[in-house]
């Protein structure tokens, strides 16, 4: 990954040359595809944060230098982010100063010049979403990685980014004050359909060992917004009948692990970048409810062919919960021998 922090030109002319490359001939729609080279012993390692952009305030500045130390004890490959990456209404042009003041200026230990794959939020929705898709914004900063929807392919991990805003009805029916920019996603039915069933082949073509979804909204969360109710009925049984080990998401400002009674999908939020919301949790099963915390920090994952370890941490780098799992069709290959 070296060489990709020298020449982070080369880096972005190659992303585009993949994506251009994995795009044309296809008739069928297919979500665009990067490739994540992992380190060379074949095993990963990323933090996910959620929900930060304010300009360094509630903390984030914090977060971000925890991140850094604790990206460098991990040797980290890259960050992903849950979304809401600019409050209150995303960017309005590639120029906006919030960039530089919430995103390069702030995450600016050498630990975090790595890429950054990014989803948009619903905050992001309130501002240009064109500019925060722009590719300005990575000469600006070359970590930069923003597209709606898209797979993020890493040899033992596939990471599906999936653009949840236009999911939620809520948006649509009553913007109160708010206006969405949704351009490109219109007529809605058709977006989402077309989504759906990428996302779908996506996840059937997926040959990785662990597959990870990552969008911007709760399917299941004990948090102020808790299940959103639409990706529970749409993306949650194609996410079932895929078998994906993790789905992770922002939106409600806190961390939290529930671990389905249901299938065996383990529902991650992190989106703990900024302000968080101390105190606003509603009930949810003990069985289910592993960890839930109502302050600031992020998560770390780190995944080798057989096992997949998640750590949460607060702000100051302190281990909030830990959990790992073990490769499910690996037991299968040894009773099969
Ligand atoms: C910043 O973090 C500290 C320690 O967790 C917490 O006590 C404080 O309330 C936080 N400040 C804000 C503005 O969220």
């Amino acid at each position: 990954m070296d060489t990709m922090r020298d020449n982070p030109i080369q880096f972005i002319s190659s992303i585009f040359c993949l994506i251009i490359l994995l795009s044309a001939g296809n008739t069928t729609a297919e979500l665009p595809r990067l490739v994540q080279p992992p380190k060379s012993d074949g095993t990963l390692s990323f933090l996910v944060v959620g929900d930060w952009g304010r300009r360094g305030s509630y903390n984030q500045s914090q977060v971000a230098l925890q991140m850094g130390k604790t990206g460098k004890d991990l040797n980290i490959d890259f960050v992903i982010s849950t979304g809401d990456n600019f409050y209150d209404d995303g960017i309005i042009s590639p120029h906006d100063s919030q960039f530089e003041d919430s995103f390069t200026n702030i995450y600016t230990a050498s630990s975090l010049q790595k890429p950054w794959y990014n989803v948009l939020g619903n905050h992001d929705y309130r501002g240009n979403v064109d500019a925060q898709l722009s590719h300005m914004l990575r000469h600006l900063d070359y970590r930069w990685i923003c597209l709606r929807s898209y797979v993020v392919n890493a040899d033992i991990v596939d990471v599906f980014f999936v653009d949840t805003t236009p999911f939620v009805d809520k948006y649509f029916v009553e913007p109160k004050d708010h206006v969405y920019d949704w351009r490109g996603v219109l007529p809605r039915h058709k977006y989402l359909n077309h989504l759906l069933t990428d996302v779908d082949v996506a996840l059937q073509e997926s040959v990785a060992k662990w597959k990870i979804v990552v969008g911007h909204h709760t399917i299941k969360s004990a948090g102020h917004h808790g299940i959103t109710i639409e990706l529970e009925k749409q993306l949650l049984p194609i996410l079932e009948a895929n078998e994906v080990d993790l789905y992770i998401n922002g939106h409600d400002h806190c961390l939290e692990h529930i671990s389905s009674i249901n299938s065996g999908i383990q529902f991650m939020t992190s989106g703990g970048g900024s302000k968080a919301w101390k105190g606003d949790m509603n009930k949810w099963d003990p069985q289910e409810l592993k960890f839930y915390y109502d302050g600031q920090g992020f998560m770390s994952v780190d995944i080798t062919e057989a096992e997949l370890r998640v750590v949460f941490y607060d702000g100051y780098g302190r281990v909030l919960h830990r959990w790992s799992t073990y490769e499910k069709r690996l037991y299968s290959e040894i009773y099969s021998q």
